[in-house]
């Protein structure tokens, strides 16, 4: 039996979609389990459970019976101590793999913080006594979205990293990496730096999707300080999120990124380009409202 946490997530949800239609036995958490009973409703093999990190005896129940763990958890200020603890439970409750999802630059000196939260969460996997692999992916596509109500009201993207080359990976490709640590043994264990097959900058970004909707779109480029701020107001960013993200673009402005060929090699097929995911998407970006989008398809 595997445990998918963050199951309603952008990959979690991927890689519970993928082992259910390979039949694999798992159990699905959230902590709202109704958002998954109508996309998981008579799938055989597959268990939803509610369970909260900051709950242990939720995710003790949870754990219990299974082998295998997919630990992915939201960014937030206390999640060294959730992913931690469900480290901990997991091994309590007799688990023997887990599968994390990491981020990239993940290391004690990174310059981005959550990047040493993640190398934190990391020792304490390599120090739990479990088999462990490790996924570090760089920047979602599916985060991309999140950009749609600033195109579709002001034809606009904003950000600090001028015209630096970034790695983008579908979350549907990670799910698949995923899947793959979690059914196959000769790729379970490893630590796997994910990316898309080619970088993108964002000016490249809107000169696609000038193309894609046929409107001019605009990429802006801030200082860091005026993007920081623009974060906070604009969106109501936290600002230790706001941090994070201008910390991530400045990292990409100063170290140019470079494609591995990482997901191909595991999966025996090129990665899902960011080309084809702008133009499954392309009804979300004329929309002001964050649209509700299907993740897993
Ligand atoms: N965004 C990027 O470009 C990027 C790049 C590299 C790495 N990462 C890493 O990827 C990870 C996932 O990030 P994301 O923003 O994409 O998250 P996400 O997949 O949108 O959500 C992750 C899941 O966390 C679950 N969750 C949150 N709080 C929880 C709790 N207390 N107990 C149990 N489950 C909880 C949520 O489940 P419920 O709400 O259903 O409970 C949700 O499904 C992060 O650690 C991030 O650092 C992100």
């Amino acid at each position: 039996m595997i445990v998918i946490m963050g199951a309603t997530g952008a990959t979690g949800g991927a890689l519970l979609e993928r082992l259910a239609d390979s039949g694999v036995p798992c159990r699905a958490l959230s902590r709202e389990p109704n958002r998954l009973h109508g996309k998981v409703f008579n799938r055989a093999g597959v268990d939803v459970r509610q369970a909260d990190a900051r709950d242990p005896d939720s995710l003790r129940a949870a754990f219990r019976g299974a082998t295998q763990l997919f630990l992915t958890m939201t960014n937030s200020p206390d999640q060294v101590e959730l992913e931690t603890r469900a480290i901990e439970i997991a091994a309590e409750c007799g688990i023997d793999h887990v599968v994390k999802l990491s981020a990239p630059t993940a290391a004690a000196d990174s310059p981005v913080a959550i990047a040493r939260w993640h190398h934190t969460i990391e020792e304490a996997l390599r120090g739990s006594g479990m088999a462990h692999t490790i996924l570090h992916p760089y920047a979602f596509m599916q985060k991309l979205l999140l950009l749609a109500p600033q195109i579709a009201a002001h034809r606009i993207i904003t950000g600090t990293m001028g015209t630096a080359a970034c790695n983008f990976i579908d979350c549907r490709d990670i799910a698949d990496v995923a899947a793959a640590a979690l059914t196959r043994s000769e790729i379970a264990g490893g630590t796997y730096t994910l990316t898309g097959s080619q970088t993108y900058s964002y000016p490249q970004i809107t000169e696609q999707l000038s193309a894609l909707l046929g409107v001019p779109i605009r990429y802006i480029d801030l200082s860091p300080r005026d993007f920081r701020t623009e974060l906070v107001q604009r969106s109501g960013m936290p600002e230790w999120l706001a941090d994070h993200v201008v910390e991530i673009q400045r990292l990409a402005a100063t170290h140019p990124e470079r494609p591995t060929e990482t997901v191909a090699g595991i999966l025996g097929r090129p990665p899902r380009t960011l080309e084809s995911f702008l133009s499954e998407n392309l009804d979300v970006f004329t929309q002001l409202e964050p649209a509700t989008v299907d993740h897993s398809r």
